[in-house]
């Protein structure tokens, strides 16, 4: 039988302003995401948590104020960590921590957190996985400058990839340079469902490349402030498009919504352009570049991370644009509490694809996972069978690409803990630990106790 690979990465990922809280503490500074949830509060909460929020809204008027307490319980998490024999943890740093105004003065207090951080993972036997941007933008960069609708913002972040790798380089190995570019620049500037909340298709498009210029931008420093055995790379979601029909119309925008969500991030990273139908179609509204862009952005990286949640199905909207689309929502298929379509080929085929289709040496899984309505039984215990279902299906699925000598090296479960899911606030748990919000008490669920297991037997139960 396929084993997984002697140091496989089991692991389990966060995000900083999804679980720190201590939003006003030592020092840091206001991200985007306070803003946009400060002004989500200005209007009255939607407490129908069932509903998807409307952009500008955040379910609950929930924030990450206090999240899940992170910043004070971090020995706690570890420790959690250890209990489950994970061995790889990937975080991220919240640039307002480091750098309360986006550039110039350091706060030495956000710094030492994530030395301290980076300690206890290593004390336990935890490998740091360290993400510079997760979405928390400091809010300075977004007044002084547009944030990332300006290459200043690219600039800085390769200045604040210096600053963090200096101090942590000798012991953090793994650096991921940005969280889901297509998501910040689409779900922030285009849809406005998350922050800075703005709704202007131009913008949006500037953004992406001035992220993936962040991006390339900040490598050099990471290497140079590593040793032999620093890596870096970049996550990306990798969303699996399909066409609803064989009908051009409903292929065209499969295409499109391909290109725009995928193709888009990966080309300039992998093959040194950007794919030239999405810029033809874009026309005037693509993102102005300057000469050398390219080269930064293609600079050579060590691995992808891969994050995957479901698949989509698209059809043409008819009597619309070209372009316009609906998703199509597969019958007899199961869903999670996001709505999202449980496929676990998907994961599969999105790793074959990456293999057969770019130049990459490494890949990690570095988010997979599902909420669920979990609850707190009588026994004291979370039940949370599906959840144990999905993880196995798709772990099945990441083995088997292993087996066909795709080069995984690690699986990250999206989530550690319950936390702060954006739009969605405090409603959705994601954890493969519980979080009871009000007294912050840890619970693991079953399918935490079903990773300890599988670990353990390094797949075996599968
Ligand atoms: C991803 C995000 C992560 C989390 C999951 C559910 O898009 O990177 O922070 O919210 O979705």
């Amino acid at each position: 039988m396929i084993q997984f690979p002697e140091n496989f990465c089991w692991g389990v990922a966060t995000a900083a302003y999804q679980i720190e809280g201590a939003a006003h503490e030592d020092g840091r500074g206001e991200s985007i995401w306070d803003r946009f949830c400060e002004n989500s509060s200005a209007t009255p909460p939607i407490t129908d948590i069932s509903l998807a929020p409307p952009p500008g809204k955040v379910l609950n008027n929930d924030s990450g104020l206090i999240a899940v307490d992170h910043y004070h319980r971090y020995q706690e998490d570890v420790q959690i960590m250890r209990d489950l024999g994970i061995n790889a943890y990937r975080f991220s740093i919240a640039w307002p921590r480091i750098l309360p105004t986006g550039r110039g003065q350091v706060n030495a207090a956000g710094l030492d957190f994530y030395d301290r951080l980076v300690d206890s993972l290593l004390a336990a036997g935890v490998e740091p996985f360290a993400t510079l941007y997760h979405w928390d933008l400091p809010q300075a960069l977004q007044d002084e400058v547009g944030g990332w609708a300006s290459r200043e913002t690219a600039q800085a972040f390769a200045d604040y990839a210096d600053i963090v790798s200096r101090r942590l380089g000798d012991r953090v190995h793994h650096w991921i340079t940005l969280n889901e570019l297509s998501v910040s620049s689409f779900l922030g500037h285009e849809s406005g469902g998350h922050a800075p909340g703005l709704r202007d298709p131009r913008i949006a498009w500037q953004t992406t490349h001035n992220l993936l210029l962040a991006h390339g931008m900040a490598v050099p420093a990471l290497r140079t402030n590593g040793d032999a055995q620093t890596r870096v790379g970049i996550t990306l979601v990798i969303t699996p498009v399909f066409s609803a029909t064989m009908a051009e119309e409903d292929q065209r925008v499969a295409q499109f919504q391909d290109g725009k969500l995928n193709r888009w991030f990966l080309d300039p990273l992998f093959r040194g352009s950007y794919p030239a139908d999405i810029l033809t179609l874009l026309g005037e509204m693509a993102p102005k570049m300057e000469a050398g862009d390219a080269e930064i952005i293609a600079r050579p990286l060590d691995f992808l991370g891969v994050n995957y949640y479901f698949r989509m199905i698209v059809r043409h909207l008819s009597g619309q644009g070209p372009l316009s689309f609906e998703q199509v929502q597969p019958e007899g298929s199961e869903y999670t509490a996001m709505g999202w379509e449980v496929y676990p080929p998907g994961l599969h085929a999105v790793l074959t694809r990456l293999h057969q289709e770019y130049q990459i040496p490494q890949f990690y899984i570095t988010e997979s996972g599902a909420a669920f309505d979990d609850t707190i039984s009588a026994d004291g215990h979370v039940h949370d069978p599906r959840r144990v279902e999905y993880l196995h299906d798709h772990f099945l699925q990441a083995r088997s690409a292993i087996a066909d000598g795709i080069p995984l090296a690690g699986y990250f479960i999206w989530s550690l803990m319950d936390n702060f899911e954006w739009a969605f606030g405090n409603a959705r748990r994601f954890g493969i630990v519980y979080v009871d919000y009000p007294t912050q008490q840890r619970i693991i669920k079953d399918s935490g106790y079903w990773y300890l297991d599988l670990i353990a037997t390094n797949g075996a139960n599968l």
